[in-house]
């Protein structure tokens, strides 16, 4: 979701007030998700790396956390949206840590849309994690396979992204589901996060619907796909 800064300075506002926006349009693509089918909708809201931003501007991104989920979790709910966490939350204060867990809790029982936050979240970390936990499950080197390690993933309980978007105009992953992401069709745009709408992911499910896929083979199997963005 990036470009919330820039579209902020382009109004010659504090770049705060477009984090607030980049919520607003976080709602409306949930809403525009749940819509179109699509079952799996996951979302960088905070990176590993995003702790070496300015003091006041991490601490405004954990209070937006706190206030946008407490605004729009009842919504959520009833919209059938399921809300997930993955990321290193041992590192985030009690407060943010209690209202992501809430959001969970709160909506476990919703199927409709999995929402997963990922949330102080880096793919390398997920990889190390992933590791140690098979080593403390007693996962020997013999019996270690991408299956075997894929299990112990933070989106164990997900299928692997089939579109990866990226706003904001650079194109890279900066670190995002490194592991799942390795047979996504990419997807970049300029368009900065806020300005992101349902006309803007119509235009990203059309170029995907244009991809071919073909995981590395040669024949395509439609059924691969399991709409998960
Ligand atoms: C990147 O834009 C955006 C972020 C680091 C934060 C994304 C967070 C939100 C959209 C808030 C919603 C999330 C939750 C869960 C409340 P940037 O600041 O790097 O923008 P820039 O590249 O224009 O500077």
């Amino acid at each position: 979701m990036d470009g919330n800064g820039r579209w902020a300075a382009k109004r010659f506002m504090p770049r705060g007030v477009g984090h607030k926006a980049g919520v607003d349009s976080l709602v409306n693509v949930v809403k525009a998700c749940s819509d179109r089918g699509i079952p799996y909708l996951t979302v960088f809201a905070f990176s590993s790396e995003n702790w070496k931003r300015p003091e006041e501007e991490v601490s405004g991104l954990m209070s937006l956390l706190i206030v946008a989920l407490s605004k729009h979790l009842i919504k959520l709910r009833s919209d059938g949206v399921r809300i997930r966490v993955v990321g290193d939350v041992a590192q985030v204060s009690d407060k943010v840590r209690q209202a992501l867990a809430d959001a969970e809790r709160q909506t476990a029982e919703n199927s409709r849309l999995v929402l997963t936050v990922a949330f102080n979240y880096g793919g390398r970390w997920d990889i190390v994690q992933a590791c140690r936990k098979a080593l403390d499950a007693g996962v020997r080197s013999d019996a270690m396979t991408e299956e075997v390690l894929s299990d112990f993933m933070a989106m164990s309980y997900a299928p692997d992204p089939d579109l990866f978007i990226r706003t904001g105009g650079e194109v890279r992953l900066s670190n995002f589901l490194l592991w799942q992401s390795a047979y996504a069709e990419l997807y970049f745009t300029d368009c900065l996060w806020p300005d992101f709408d349902s006309s803007e992911l119509d235009k990203a499910l059309h170029e995907y619907a244009r991809r071919e896929r073909r995981f590395g083979g040669v024949n395509v199997d439609p059924s691969e796909s399991r709409g998960a963005v």
